[in-house]
C-alpha cells in the first residue's frame, strides 16, 4: 500500500502540473485548445488515482468499488455525450450545471465525512473549521447555480425576482449561517448544526441568484464557478486529498479573476452580487422599453454598395452570430473585402455573446486571424475612423442606453459604434436583446437595418458586395 500511495502522490503532482501548463496554455485563443487537452489528461490521471487508492484502501468493499466504478462510466458517459451535443449558445447553461454539480458534491463529502465521524468521537477545529466552509460555500454553489441554469435555460424567468423584505431576510439568512458555522465548529458533536449550516446556505443561494437579471447574469455564473473551486479545495481539506486541494484552488483562483474582469466589463461591483442587489438597474428598464425606435430598412445591395466602397470596416458579432452559427460567412465576407485592399477587423466586446471568450472561440474556429480582434478599448478608439460598422445578431453591447441612468444596463462599458460614419444591422427583428429593453443606436441617423437570420443576410450581402467589387 505504501508503494501505492507514492506512486498515487507523484502522479497526483503530474497531474497538478498538468492543471498550471493547461491554464497557462488557455491565455489565448492559439494554444486554449490544447490546453484545455493538457488539463484533461491531469484530470484523467487524478481519477485514476483516487480510483486505484479507494480500492485499495482496508474498508473498501466489493459493493463499494462497483458503485464507484459504476459511477466513473454513467459520469464519463454523461460528460462525454452533453460535452459532445451540447450548442455552442447552450454552453453557459451546462457550466452552471457542472458547478451545480461540483459544489453539491464537495457539500456531499464534507456531509458524509464528518456524519461518520460525530459518534462520540473528537473532532478538531482543523477538520471541522474546513467542513462547514465547505458546506457554505457547496450549498450556496449548488442551489445558486441550479436557479442560474434555470434562468439561462429559460425554465425560470431571466427576469430579477423580488419581493418586499428580501434584504432583510438575505440579512437573517447570512445571521443564521454565521451562527450554524460557529455552533458546528464549538459543538461539533451535535450534528444539527451541520444540518442547519446545508439548509440555510443552500436557501441564501437562492436568494442571492433570484435577484440577478438580464445582463448580470454572467458575472454571477462566474462567481459561483469560483465558489465551485472553493468548495472542492476545502473537500480536499476535509478528505486530505491534494488533487482536489490543488484543482479547486485553481478553479477558485482562475474564476474569481474573470469575477472581477467580468465585473469590471459590467462596470458593477461584485460585493453587490453578494449582498443581493445586484440586477438593480433592471428594475427601471420600463425608461429605455418605452424609447421609440423609428427604424430605417436596408437591403443586402445597398449593403454591398457600402462595402465595396469602404476603407475601414468594423464587424461587430454579437449572439445573433453565434446562434446562426453565421461565422463562416463571416469570415468569408471580410476575407473578400481584405482581398480588395479593405482594412477589415473585429471589435469584440467581453461580454458579447453567451459565455466568457465567446466570440473568440467564434472567430478562432474559422481561423480569424487574432490581430484582426479588436477588444473594447482599442475597437472604441476606431470607430471615428470606421466607414461601415456592421453589427451582426449584437445588441446590448452596443447599447448607449448604458450611458444613461436608471436602465438595465446603466454603466456597462459598450462598443461606441453610434461614432462610425455608417452602422448596418443584420438581426431578424426589432426583438430585445438579452437585457430585455430596445437599443437607442438602431434609430440613430447613420444607422440602416437589415431584418434577417443573420447567416442568409450575410450570404447575400457577400453576393451582393462581390458584384460591386468586380465591376
Ligand atoms: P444580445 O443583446 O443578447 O442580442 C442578440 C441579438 O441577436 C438579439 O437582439 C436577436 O435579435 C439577435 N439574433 C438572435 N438570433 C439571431 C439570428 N439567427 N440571426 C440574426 N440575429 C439574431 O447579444 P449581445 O449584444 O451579444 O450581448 C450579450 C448579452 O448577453 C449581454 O446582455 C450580456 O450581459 C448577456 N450575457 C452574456 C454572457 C457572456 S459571459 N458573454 C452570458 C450570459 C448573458 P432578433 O431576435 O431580432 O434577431
Amino acid at each position: 500500500m505504501s508503494g501505492l500511495i507514492t506512486l498515487v502522490s507523484l502522479m497526483y503532482l503530474v497531474s497538478a502540473a498538468c492543471y498550471v501548463i493547461g491554464l497557462h496554455m488557455m491565455r489565448t485563443p492559439k494554444t486554449a485548445r490544447n490546453g484545455n487537452r493538457v488539463s484533461a489528461v491531469g484530470m484523467i490521471i487524478a481519477v485514476i488515482m483516487t480510483f486505484l487508492i479507494v480500492i485499495n484502501k482496508h474498508e473498501a468493499t466489493m459493493t463499494g468499488s462497483i458503485v464507484l466504478a459504476a459511477g466513473l462510466i454513467l459520469g464519463l458517459a454523461y460528460g462525454t455525450i452533453r460535452a459532445r451535443t451540447v450548442e455552442m449558445t447552450d454552453m453557459p447553461q451546462l457550466v452552471s450545471l457542472f458547478n451545480a454539480v461540483g459544489g453539491g458534491a464537495a457539500a456531499a463529502i464534507g456531509t458524509f465525512d464528518y456524519l461518520s465521524l460525530t459518534a462520540g468521537s473528537h473532532i478538531s477545529f482543523a477538520f471541522s473549521f474546513p467542513v462547514a466552509l465547505d458546506l457554505v460555500i457547496g450549498g450556496v454553489t449548488f442551489s445558486g447555480s441550479l436557479i442560474a441554469t434555470g434562468k439561462l435555460a429559460g425554465n425560470i424567468s431571466g427576469k430579477p425576482i423580488s419581493f418586499p423584505g428580501a434584504k432583510l431576510l438575505n440579512a437573517i439568512v447570512v445571521i443564521v449561517i454565521v451562527a450554524a458555522v460557529v455552533l458546528t465548529i464549538g459543538f461539533p458533536v451535535n450534528a444539527w448544526w451541520l444540518v442547519l449550516t446545508l439548509v440555510a446556505s443552500l436557501i441564501f443561494g437562492i436568494l442571492m441568484t433570484i435577484p440577478i437579471g438580464g445582463a448580470d447574469m454572467p458575472v454571477v455564473v462566474s462567481l459561483l464557478n469560483a465558489f465551485t473551486g472553493l468548495a472542492v479545495a476545502m473537500a480536499g481539506f476535509v478528505i486530505d486529498n491534494q488533487a482536489l486541494i490543488i484543482a479547486g484552488a485553481l478553479v477558485g483562483a482562475a474564476g474569481t479573476i474573470l469575477t472581477l474582469q467580468m465585473a469590471a466589463a459590467m462596470n458593477r461591483s461584485v460585493m453587490n452580487i453578494i449582498a443581493g442587489g445586484f440586477g438593480t438597474g433592471d428594475s427601471n428598464s420600463a425608461a429605455a422599453d418605452d424609447v421609440p425606435v423609428n427604424v430605417k430598412e436596408t437591403s443586402p445591395d445597398d449593403v454591398g454598395v457600402q462595402l465595396a466602397y469602404a476603407q475601414n470596416v468594423m464587424i461587430v458579432p454579437g449572439y445573433g452570430l453565434a446562434a446562426a452559427q453565421a461565422q463562416h460567412e463571416v469570415a468569408e465576407l471580410a476575407k473578400l473585402l481584405t482581398d480588395h485592399d479593405i482594412n477589415v477587423n473585429y471589435a469584440i466586446h467581453p461580454v458579447a455573446g453567451r459565455m466568457p471568450g465567446h466570440m473568440n472561440v467564434l472567430l478562432a474556429e474559422v481561423n480569424v486571424p487574432y490581430d484582426q480582434m479588436k477588444q473594447l478599448e482599442e475597437a472604441n478608439s476606431m470607430f471615428e475612423n470606421t466607414d461601415v460598422s456592421l453589427v451582426i445578431g449584437a445588441n446590448d453591447v452596443t447599447n448607449p442606453a448604458a450611458r444613461r441612468k436608471g436602465t438595465a444596463i446603466t454603466g456597462m462599458p459598450i462598443l461606441d459604434i453610434d461614432k462610425s460614419k455608417s452602422v448596418v444591422v443584420i438581426k431578424r427583428s426589432m426583438s430585445t436583446g438579452y437585457a430585455g429593453i430596445q437599443n437607442e443606436l438602431f434609430s440613430d441617423d447613420q444607422t440602416h437595418m437589415l431584418f434577417a437570420d443573420a447567416k442568409k443576410g450575410l450570404q447575400d450581402i457577400i453576393a451582393s458586395t462581390k458584384e460591386y467589387l468586380d465591376e
